[in-house]
């Protein structure tokens, strides 16, 4: 028997991308970020040395992308700012030109009837920023909450919904644990500082916000990952749990609640890893919290006891108190190397509905990059099935999730056009439309065809 999976009305379907993924450099004078930077002393560490000069090209082609998007049927689409293009130092002097590309970016968005939902901060950090350390700087906290209070004033009259920070998570492993952004830094204890000056960041954008007195609202974008124990061990189960304190609640309770997890906080001061704050930081955390959640979901975590002791000569790290554990059998991305598990989107929306005020969310991010999709053109056509079997699976759990009360409110795939990934660039795609890099020429998948209506239809059957 067929079941109908019908959503609620005016749901959120669209997708998502980021500034410094798909616009390329564009002549508005846009400063240099970090990946400019990483890209020109380190071209090899990018696949096949593309680097992030051109990408999608959006910059000179958003209007016919905006139209292929309304014609796709997306209802909503979450952009970014970039902060050194507005900014190319960072601060001072917001740039003309920048602006003017904003505002047209914007508008075609709202005559296409396609709502953009704009996101201030994806990974970009102005090069001249990261010079003066960064998010490790209060000073360049300041700077962004200047940047953020420009965005307001400027484009505020036309956005509903404002994201402070997409995965802020990722910049603190990336940049400062696992050396995938730059500036490429294992120190635990200065990853705490940034991860708690984004924190504060996000916190003094919302301060700034709430002074607009808009009608929108403004949230955050986390990636989230619900964490299983290898077995209900107890042993395996404690380990899950400071797994999860690290990875997912380090943000979401600050974000949400307005405090940090104190067994957190007691294991930091355990193994003096904390963070310099002050009680003025911690006030404005608690009074400045998300009005709405972005959840964005790739894979879930699992965890288990540690096998070994610890190298005491090793630098700090989370992973000192548990280890990652591999499910034999899982479902599997090979090209990302990420687990596949359906399920997970429903306990992380059940999560947020028992733990955090079943605050108003959409799932933000969720997708399947893939690599050489040039195998499966048929008749001109890339046929992702698994990318369509993949959306379908994850949305049964997030009508599951409605169906038991959780607040979410629309779903929007990574990602519309295929777009450059960091250091992967141009090696799996993840878009419902797919891109010829050489001649930029856009073509629709079957994903896209099956997007539409799924949109049209404001769900599915199957
Ligand atoms: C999310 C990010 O983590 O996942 C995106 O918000 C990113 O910027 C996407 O592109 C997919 O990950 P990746 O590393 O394969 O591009």
């Amino acid at each position: 028997m067929k079941k109908i999976y019908k959503f609620p009305e005016g749901f959120w379907w669209g997708s998502a991308s980021s500034a410094e993924q798909s616009e390329g450099k564009g002549n508005t004078g846009k400063g240099k970020t970090i990946w400019d930077h990483w890209f020109e002393i380190e071209k090899n560490r990018f696949f096949d040395e593309v680097g992030p000069d051109v990408t999608s090209d959006f910059f000179n082609r958003y209007k016919e992308d905006i139209k292929l998007m309304k014609s796709l049927s997306h209802n909503s689409f979450r952009m970014s700012l970039s902060w050194a293009r507005l900014f190319p130092n960072g601060d001072g002097e917001v740039n003309e030109k920048a602006v003017e590309f904003y505002n047209n970016v914007i508008n075609t968005f709202i005559d296409n009837d396609v709502k953009p939902f704009v996101n201030l901060y994806h990974f970009d950090m102005p090069m001249a920023m990261q010079e003066k350390g960064g998010w490790e700087s209060k000073e360049v906290v300041e700077a962004y909450a200047n940047y953020a209070d420009t965005c307001f004033e400027l484009f505020g009259d036309r956005i509903e919904y404002w994201f402070t920070f997409n995965e802020p998570l990722g910049p603190v492993l990336g940049g400062y644990m696992q050396d995938f952004h730059y500036p490429n830094i294992i120190d635990f204890k200065r990853a705490a500082q940034v991860a708690f000056n984004t924190i504060l960041a996000h916190a003094k954008a919302v301060e700034k916000f709430k002074k607009h007195n808009l009608k929108s609202k403004i949230g955050i974008i986390l990636n989230l990952s619900p964490t299983y124990p290898r077995s209900s061990n107890k042993c395996d189960v404690e380990a899950a749990r400071i797994c999860d304190l690290f990875y997912n609640r380090s943000f979401l309770d600050p974000c949400v609640k307005g405090s940090f997890p104190k067994k957190l906080v007691d294991i930091l001061k355990k193994y003096e890893q904390m963070p310099v704050y002050t009680q003025e930081d911690i006030e404005t955390i608690k009074e400045n919290t998300a009005q709405i959640l972005g959840i964005n979901y790739y894979e879930p975590r699992r965890a288990k006891a540690k096998e070994n002791v610890v190298n005491p000569n090793s630098p700090f790290m989370p992973e000192w108190l548990f280890d990652p554990y591999i499910l034999p059998g899982r479902k599997f991305n090979p090209y990302r190397g990420w687990e596949i598990y359906e399920k997970g989107i429903l306990d992380l929306c059940n999560d947020v509905k028992e733990n955090y005020g079943n605050i108003e969310g959409f799932i933000s991010e969720n997708g399947m990059g893939v690599a050489d999709e040039a195998r499966f053109i048929e008749n001109g056509q890339i046929n992702d099935k698994y990318r369509i079997e993949f959306i379908k699976g994850h949305l049964k759990y997030i009508h599951k999730a409605i169906e038991e009360g959780c607040n979410i409110k629309g779903y929007h795939l990574w990602t519309f056009i295929d777009c450059w990934s960091w250091m992967n660039a141009y090696k799996n795609r993840y878009g419902l439309v797919s891109l010829d890099l050489l001649t930029q020429k856009r073509t629709v998948k079957k994903s896209g065809e099956f997007y539409k209506l799924l949109s049209e239809n404001n769900g599915f059957e199957e």
